[in-house]
């Protein structure tokens, strides 16, 4: 009897959000008391969705995305329901590492299109209530920006002390690691003037001297023009980094196993980030997100606590980082660290939650399962392990089709400049080129950046020239048009979630609770804010699970479900997931 009462509601709801578009209306008797929640803004409440611009859209047939491809995809992107779209970077720059090494940060990648292509796309996002978030990447420019050519040319350049210079007479530096450099030399030497410049990331993006107002003054200048234009927010990469201890103190050995603790939280970075947020942020209606700061909760805290005045939120690399990619992580560790980052935020400042970005590979050949039968379960499942934590989804363009890694088997296919160089160096050292091989087909970047599947035509729509990039081999089946025609599939999910979470604060604010914390299949939770309380329960497996929450679901209503039928009792499908309202 209760199971025929729970398929009946089932069946309303699904019959419901399958035709209807559902609303997910909130009942009189659960409405949530938003106007009593304290800190409420926007950015918590959003939904972000990032675009990796060189493969979203190519709009002129060159085979790179550009800005025109984005804005004739904004009906898409609107469709979704997400508040607000982040952009990796754009403006000009020879491309080392795909736009994350800036040679003019007042100027449009020309392959993205012009300055006015973006006032375009600004104003086309704003009309459909989309929010803009630009990546500013100012731990370190392109040595061929103007500032570096100025530098590097002579020790007594006005512009010599925008970046670390190590003058050769005094010896070599102390050793740095290099995260690009295919030796993992930081320093690289010039003969020009006879020095050393400092670079954490490839020789072609070196190191910006912040201890120079000088330069932190051009900063602010750059950041206010951008703002004026209206942009409504700010991704800042490698943020942690950005302050040095510029004597050079020696590392103990072994310290590039634990870079972000000493690369990170550098002398002063605090005062820059208060000096920024005075001088530029406080000024704007703009919110701030924060690369890593993941030495510990404490330290991140430090970038988002509102009485320090400095980022609206941060993301830890955590979870992220957990397991290193092997697969069959350990669950029970997994929810170890969401459970215990989310207490040490749970009564002031806020992270992002997130499962994927251009720095990952895609989010189900990682945490879920890409095999044809679990693809679009375990898409699902991540997905609402996404929407439904307390934190801000920013959620990776193409993993609402569920688009998995593209496992290239030959290096010449790579285009990402740290796999490449990652590769010279094991070739340099006698490594094991083939298990580098393959260790990249579950890790490497550019598994993650292969052009968003359109539909099924030539190169899945993206251009109609070479893309810059392979396009992953099952486009035909993972593409957009498929899947609008298919009430079932990840992209209908994803709408139906996000329209969830939009319109039930609690999932936003409420309360998190772990629940059966040793399920090593299971993670489940419940979410509770005002007398409302949903529970979240998600099989990370490929096979059945049970799960004992110690919660009668006698009067729950099952709001979401990724199968076709609800679960029976306590057991659960593979890579199921379920949320029910209690
Ligand atoms: C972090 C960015 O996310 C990554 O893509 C980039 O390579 C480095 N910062 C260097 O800017």
């Amino acid at each position: 009897m209760l199971k025929n009462m729970r398929l009946i509601s089932y069946l309303i709801i699904s019959i419901g959000c399958s035709f209807i578009s559902c609303k997910y209306s909130v009942s009189a008797r659960h409405a949530d008391k938003i106007d009593s929640i304290p800190g409420r803004t926007w950015w918590k409440e959003a939904v972000i969705y990032q675009i990796y611009p060189r493969s979203f859209k190519d709009n002129d047939g060159d085979g790179v995305g550009d800005l025109k491809g984005i804005i004739s995809k904004l009906d898409y992107i609107k469709s979704l329901g997400v508040d607000a779209v982040w952009l990796n970077p754009i403006y000009q720059s020879p491309n080392y590492d795909n736009g994350y090494d800036v040679s003019d940060y007042y100027k449009i990648q020309p392959q993205y299109g012009t300055m006015q292509d973006f006032d375009s796309l600004l104003q086309g996002l704003h009309e459909r209530g989309i929010k803009l978030v630009m990546d500013i990447v100012v731990n370190h420019s392109s040595s061929q920006h103007d500032w570096f050519k100025q530098s590097r040319s002579s020790r007594t350049n006005p512009y010599r002390n925008y970046y670390h210079w190590w003058n050769a007479e005094k010896g070599k530096p102390t050793p740095r690691y290099s995260f690009f450099d295919v030796n993992n030399d930081a320093w690289k030497y010039d003969t020009l003037t006879n020095a050393y410049y400092l670079h954490y990331f490839a020789q072609q993006q070196p190191d910006l001297n912040w201890e120079n107002s000088a330069l932190r003054e051009d900063i602010y200048k750059m950041l206010r023009f951008w703002l004026d234009k209206g942009v409504d927010g700010l991704r800042m990469d490698a943020f942690q980094f950005i302050a040095k201890d510029t004597t050079f103190p020696p590392f103990p050995a072994g310290y590039e196993k634990n870079i972000a603790k000493y690369y990170g939280n550098g002398p002063h970075l605090h005062d820059y980030i208060q000096e920024m947020s005075k001088e530029v942020l406080s000024k704007y209606p703009v919110m701030t997100v924060a690369e890593g700061a993941d030495t510990s909760p404490e330290d991140a805290m430090k970038f988002v606590d509102p009485a320090r005045h400095e980022f609206s939120m941060a993301y830890h690399f955590e979870g992220i980082d957990y397991g290193k990619y092997k697969p069959n992580y350990d669950l029970i560790g997994f929810k170890k660290i969401y459970s215990y980052w989310d207490s040490c935020f749970e009564n002031k400042g806020w992270l992002a939650i997130f499962l994927a970005n251009h720095d990952q590979p895609r989010m189900v050949s990682h945490w879920g399962n890409d095999a044809p039968q679990f693809r679009n379960v375990s898409s699902k499942m991540l997905t609402t392990f996404v929407m439904t934590m307390r934190g801000t989804p920013y959620y990776y363009y193409g993993d609402e089709l569920g688009m998995d890694n593209i496992k290239f088997d030959k290096i010449e296919d790579y285009r990402d400049i740290s796999t490449i160089n990652a590769y010279q160096h094991e070739k340099n050292t006698g490594g094991d080129l083939e298990k580098f091989i393959e260790d990249k087909k579950r890790s490497a970047r550019d598994n993650g950046r292969t052009p968003f599947q359109w539909d099924g035509n030539d190169n899945a729509g993206f251009t109609t020239g070479t893309p810059w990039i392979k396009i992953n081999s099952d486009y035909k089946t993972v593409n957009e048009a498929a899947e609008e025609k298919d009430s079932n599939s990840v992209l209908n999910y994803f709408r139906k979630i996000v329209k969830l979470r939009k319109n039930n604060p609690v999932l936003v604010y409420g309360k998190y609770t772990l629940l059966d914390k040793d399920n090593p299949n299971v993670y489940a939770y419940t979410r509770e804010l005002n007398g409302r309380k949903m529970l979240i329960v998600l099989n990370f497996k490929n096979k059945p699970a049970t799960v004992n929450t110690g919660i009668n679901l006698a009067k729950a209503t099952l709001l979401l479900d990724n199968y076709s039928t609800p679960p029976e009792g306590n057991s659960l499908q593979p890579y199921e997931a379920v949320i029910y309202e209690l």
